[in-house]
């Protein structure tokens, strides 16, 4: 297959979810925008809770995809921004201070006082993925978002560390590279998701966004315009179709459409004369059952969920500070009922988030299931100016990557 455009401007995001992995092909405009020109989606059986459990499974899941965008949007992909997920991620704020060579701060400080700040304990089993930066304090001037040009003699840097189970992230390496891409970067699923589904003030305010997918919920916590937290819980979309099939004993892949259809996260919503068709197990007869029976057990589920971010975010110390309150996005936030029931729980402002900022197929993205997808391919094409620290980043641009991601914003 012949490429149609350039090399240089496109953009692929790929999201390895639990539910499906999905391939997203962007255009990068001479003015920086973003237009979506493929799309492809496969269901994937290979994860459990956001972590590959089946390597074969999930690398074939990738491979359709990624062909099924290549065709959409007329081109062959090599090499993607990759997402990851899973109980496996942590994440810590860290300091770094330096002098400041000669007065006034240049790259090679910025680039010391990140390696200060990146300088934590490790365990030999994980590996740092990102150092995002908070905000720079000179000669304790401190809310600086920009220092190289600036004079001082002290530069301190506060950084948010993600770090990733060395495992998983080969793992996910290897299903990508067996397929005959090259992964640009491993990127943190919600930090991703941030970038498509958070304006810029909600991250200045204060926000806490919350990405409820089939495996995980992934939380990251935003105040003054920086990451300050971010979490993973392996509860989602999964354990609500699981619960069903259990309370209402049916298969599973009834339970996933008795779901979709008729569940409901809050019980108030369903009439109590409401009656559903439940197909049994085996080769019983169907029963019918009140809707309220099946919106008692989900909103069950999703009220732990809820004070389990809710319990996250006092943890994080946070829970004062975002102003602009819970966004939530995923696919298992489009429940019915789930931002009366999370506005009841968390006692904030809570809003839906589709992915926005792309245009082309706008209208094929906007779904809370592309958030993450969407997100990564805004963060690709952003990549030179807000390149993080990988860890794996050795190679010969690396350096060259670093100084053009300092150069722009965070
Ligand atoms: N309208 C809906 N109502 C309720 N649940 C829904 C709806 N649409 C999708 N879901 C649920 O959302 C989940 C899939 O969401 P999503 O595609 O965001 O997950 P994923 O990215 O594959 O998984 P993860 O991010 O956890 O690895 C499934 O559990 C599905 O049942
Ligand atoms: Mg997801």
């Amino acid at each position: 297959m012949m490429p149609r455009k350039t090399e240089k401007s496109l953009v692929v995001g790929l999201d390895v979810g639990t539910s499906k992995v999905v391939a997203i092909v962007g255009e990068i405009q001479a003015d920086g925008s973003v237009e979506v020109i493929g799309l492809g989606s496969h269901p994937c059986r290979g994860l459990k809770r956001g972590v590959i459990v089946d390597m074969a499974s999930t690398e074939q899941a990738i491979q359709r995809a990624v062909e099924e965008a290549e065709l959409m949007a007329g081109c062959e992909i090599h090499s993607v921004f990759a997402g990851i997920s899973g109980n496996h991620i942590g994440s810590l704020n860290s300091d770094g201070t330096v002098a400041i060579k000669d007065k006034e701060v240049s790259e090679g400080d910025v680039d010391r006082v990140l390696d200060a700040a990146r300088a934590v304990p490790v365990a030999a089993d994980q590996k740092i993925l990102h150092v995002l930066p908070q905000e720079y304090v000179i000669d304790n001037q401190g809310g600086i978002r920009q220092p190289i040009g600036m004079s001082g003699v002290r530069l301190e840097a506060h950084v948010h560390v993600v770090t990733a189970a060395l495992s998983a992230t080969q793992n996910i390496s290897k299903c990508v590279s067996r397929c005959g891409l090259v992964i640009d970067e491993l990127i943190m699923q919600p930090l991703a998701a941030s970038f498509s589904a958070l304006t810029q003030d909600e991250k200045d305010l204060g926000v806490c966004l919350v990405d409820i997918g089939a495996g995980t919920t992934d939380i990251a916590v935003f105040t003054d315009g920086a990451i300050r937290h971010t979490a993973c819980i392996p509860i989602a979309g999964d354990q609500v179709t699981n619960d069903i099939a259990v309370a209402l004993r049916t298969p599973t892949q009834h339970a996933e459409d008795i779901k979709i259809k008729y569940a409901c996260a809050l019980e108030q919503l369903a009439r109590n004369d409401e009656t559903i068709q439940v197909p049994s197990v085996g080769d019983r007869t169907s029963r019918r059952l009140a809707r309220q029976t099946l919106a008692q057990v989900v909103e069950a589920r999703y009220r732990e969920l809820f004070s389990l971010v809710l319990a996250e975010l006092r943890r994080s110390g946070l829970e004062n500070m975002v102003a602009a309150g819970l966004v939530m996005t995923g696919g298992a936030s489009r429940i019915e009922g789930a931002e009366e029931l999370a506005e009841e729980v968390f006692h904030m402002p809570v809003r839906l988030a589709t992915p926005h900022g792309v245009s082309g197929l706008a209208d094929v993205v906007s779904n809370a299931i592309y958030a993450t997808g969407v997100g990564l391919l805004l963060y690709g094409s952003r990549a030179d100016s807000n390149r993080s620290l990988s860890a794996s980043g050795g190679g010969d641009d690396f350096v060259g990557r670093l100084k053009s991601w300092f150069r722009g914003e965070f």
